[in-house]
């Protein structure tokens, strides 16, 4: 039995409980911190799962897991540094936070994978990548894997690529929404009424990404398939490429990567 203590119990702790007692992790197995009393009885109700002081999970639990926001990580670190015993694997969901920030700040050896999770982690759906830190070995990560596969996909990634995997994954449903935000007005300038034109597009949405992950095809070919010569789709494909959406993409998801730099650099300043 691995005893997984989630410290922060906001959304994404939240889901992430949820996925694993799905997933047919027993009840017992895992607990909560949380400060905030309603809310904590609240998920101790509803899940059936402890709610327990920072001591105690810092004590019990195999594994921690940090959902804590990271603006609240320092306060957080200060409380269970003096407490935690060697050998236990922290796993943080916190984005931006390197795993040397744990590690400056928890004992000698302490195992710490980093995971930059997305919000449809709360629809069982995310996308998680993670990397370990100087002392995970590689069943922290197998086991970070499997835990983490109850709420979506996994990738492994090296830490050098998370702020690329910000940008990219962390980012990339706001990417998305705004794309289909965009169709449901295209579909109001065409008169089509907006709770329609939300269904047309959010099911195409899904839809096609049903066709990217299930199929197994490749996003040009499944393009190519929709573009009949002198047909629909091929005029309006001319406009996005005139209207540069392609780099406009590329830019933004570089300039999402270039702030997830700089936010980072606040830490390595911390640590010093
Ligand atoms: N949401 C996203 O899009 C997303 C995506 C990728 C990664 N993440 C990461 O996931 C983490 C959690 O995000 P979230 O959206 O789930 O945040 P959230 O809903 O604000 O949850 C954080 C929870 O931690 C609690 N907390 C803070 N300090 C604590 C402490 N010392 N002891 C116990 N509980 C404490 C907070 O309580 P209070 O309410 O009392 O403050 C809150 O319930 C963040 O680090 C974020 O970077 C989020």
């Amino acid at each position: 039995m691995t005893n997984i203590a989630v410290l922060g119990a906001g959304k994404m702790g939240e889901a992430l409980l949820s996925g694993l007692l799905k997933a047919g992790r027993a009840p017992a197995e895992l607990m909560f911190t949380e400060r905030f009393p309603t809310r904590a009885e609240e998920l101790a109700k509803t899940y059936g799962i402890e709610h327990v002081e920072v001591a105690a999970a810092v004590q019990r639990a195999d594994v921690l897991v940090v959902a804590v926001k990271p603006q609240d990580i320092e306060p957080l670190l200060d409380e269970i540094a003096p407490k935690i015993p060697g050998g236990k694997l922290v796993v943080s969901l916190c984005a931006g936070l390197p795993t040397k920030l744990y590690e400056r700040r928890l004992p000698e050896g302490t195992a710490v994978v980093r995971v930059m999770p997305n919000t449809p982690m709360l629809v069982g759906e995310a996308m998680s990548a993670i990397s370990g830190g100087a002392h995970a070995e590689a069943h922290h990560l197998d086991l970070v894997e499997e835990l983490l596969s109850s709420v979506g996909k996994v990738a492994r990634v090296p830490e050098g690529q998370q702020d690329a995997v910000t940008a990219l994954s962390g980012s990339g449903p706001a990417y998305f929404y705004f794309l289909v935000e965009a169709m449901i007005d295209a579909g109001i300038l065409l008169g089509i009424p907006r709770d329609k034109a939300a269904d047309l597009i959010v099911q195409s949405a899904v839809g096609a990404a049903a066709m990217l992950r299930e199929g197994g095809g490749h996003p040009v070919m499944l393009r190519e398939a929709v573009t009949s010569p002198a047909g629909t789709t091929i005029s309006g494909l001319r406009e996005l490429e005139k209207h540069g959406v392609r780099a406009a993409l590329i830019d933004a998801i570089e300039a999402a990567r270039d702030r997830s730099v700089e936010l980072g650099k606040a830490h390595e300043i911390d640590e010093d």
